[in-house]
């Protein structure tokens, strides 16, 4: 394919790079960023990679009254021969169009943001870290810049792509955590946003997760929200239940997020011939498993984590102990086998690495 065009302006101020040892989620940022203007009467315009800066936003912007804006994550890494790898990131901009169509913004070319991409990590590459973990993690995101208070979808958005290097999410090794699952707040509404990647529903989750907190748990366990009955995500990551020898996960409705991450596990076991199934399924359902001693494994799935075992689950004062609070063996398997794929440790027979 060819380059797209983009006016690049090197950053003359270049800052130190963060100890690795020290890297926290998204804290620090690399020297530049990708910059891209979208007009209704020019279409997307400017793609721009610059020294990354704050940007200066009329205080009217629709995006800080109606929450006009979407994202995406996605992680870069370095292999043994130093070429920087992407894990699935045509995924990622394809989900990146189906939130931009949710919340009425443009559709952006995704061939074109995956080679502003590439042009923006050429530039940047000495900033993805390589001890074991770490990643350098990239937040493309969308806001209305109209000056507006009409409640109507802006006429002017901008794309960004920022970078951050990012630790490794289990400082300690891969470590099963506690879960409440939330009977009261929900994270999303059929027929809402919740397939959406967008701002409103992580914020929402807050009040829940320092609930879930201030009771000893590190996540919440999110329930459907017409019936309070149906398991749909845990944290901001897609669920995995194994339960007499099958793995189970949510199907996917307009409440569930399409994970990049719960799409590669589900190839991962069918690859396996481990059996697993996409349904609906009742937390009844996971706590009879649990009594009949069946419940065997539990997990997370996500970018910024990959995997993230369940220790324990507490429902109506009920808790459920999961696999002793020991990361069971295809929990494991799956983190071990997706961070090597990411890392281009172990050959990729899927065709995901980039
Ligand atoms: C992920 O698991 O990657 C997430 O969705 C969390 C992210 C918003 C930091």
């Amino acid at each position: 394919m060819m380059e797209a065009t983009v006016a690049i302006t090197k950053s003359q101020n270049k800052k130190t790079k963060p100890d690795p040892e020290t890297l926290q989620f998204g804290k620090t940022f690399t020297d530049h960023m990708f910059t891209m203007e979208y007009t209704h009467e020019k279409g997307w315009i400017q793609p721009e990679i610059k020294p990354y800066a704050p940007v200066e936003i009329d205080p009217a912007a629709m995006v800080f009254h109606y929450s006009q804006s979407v994202f995406e994550g996605l992680k870069a890494y370095k292999d043994a021969s130093g070429d920087v790898v992407l894990f699935r990131p045509e995924e990622n901009f394809k989900r990146l169009n189906r939130s931009n169509k949710r919340l009425s913004i443009p559709p952006i070319n995704e061939q074109l943001a995956l080679d502003y991409l590439k042009q923006l990590l050429e530039l940047e590459k000495d900033w993805i870290p390589t001890a074991e973990g770490t990643s350098l993690y990239i937040r493309p995101f969308v806001i209305a810049t109209e000056p507006s208070l009409q409640v109507a979808p802006a006429h002017h958005y901008k794309f960004f792509i920022i970078l951050s290097p990012v630790g490794s999410y289990y400082p300690e090794g891969i470590h099963p955590v506690s879960i409440m699952v939330e009977d009261h707040f929900t994270r999303a509404a059929r027929g809402g946003t919740g397939t959406a990647k967008t701002g409103g529903n992580y914020s929402a989750g807050y009040n829940a997760q320092a609930k879930a907190s201030s009771e000893g748990h590190a996540q919440v366990l999110w329930l459907d929200g017409v019936e309070k009955k149906y398991v749909e995500e845990v944290g901001s990551m897609n669920v995995f239940f194994k339960i007499d020898g099958e793995v189970i996960t949510p199907e996917l409705n307009d409440s569930i997020l399409q994970g990049v991450t719960r799409k590669s596990v589900i190839e991962l076991l069918h690859h396996w011939e481990i059996p697993v199934t996409e349904r609906k399924i009742t937390m009844q359902e996971v706590f009879d498993a649990h009594k009949a001693g069946k419940l065997e494994e539990a997990f997370g799935s996500g970018t910024a984590a990959v995997i993230s075992p369940i220790g324990e689950l507490t429902w109506n004062e009920e808790t459920m102990i999961v696999n002793g609070r020991d990361t069971g063996e295809v929990t494991k398997a799956l983190y071990q086998t997706l961070t090597r794929i990411q890392t281009g440790k172990q050959e990729d027979p899927f065709g995901w690495i980039t």
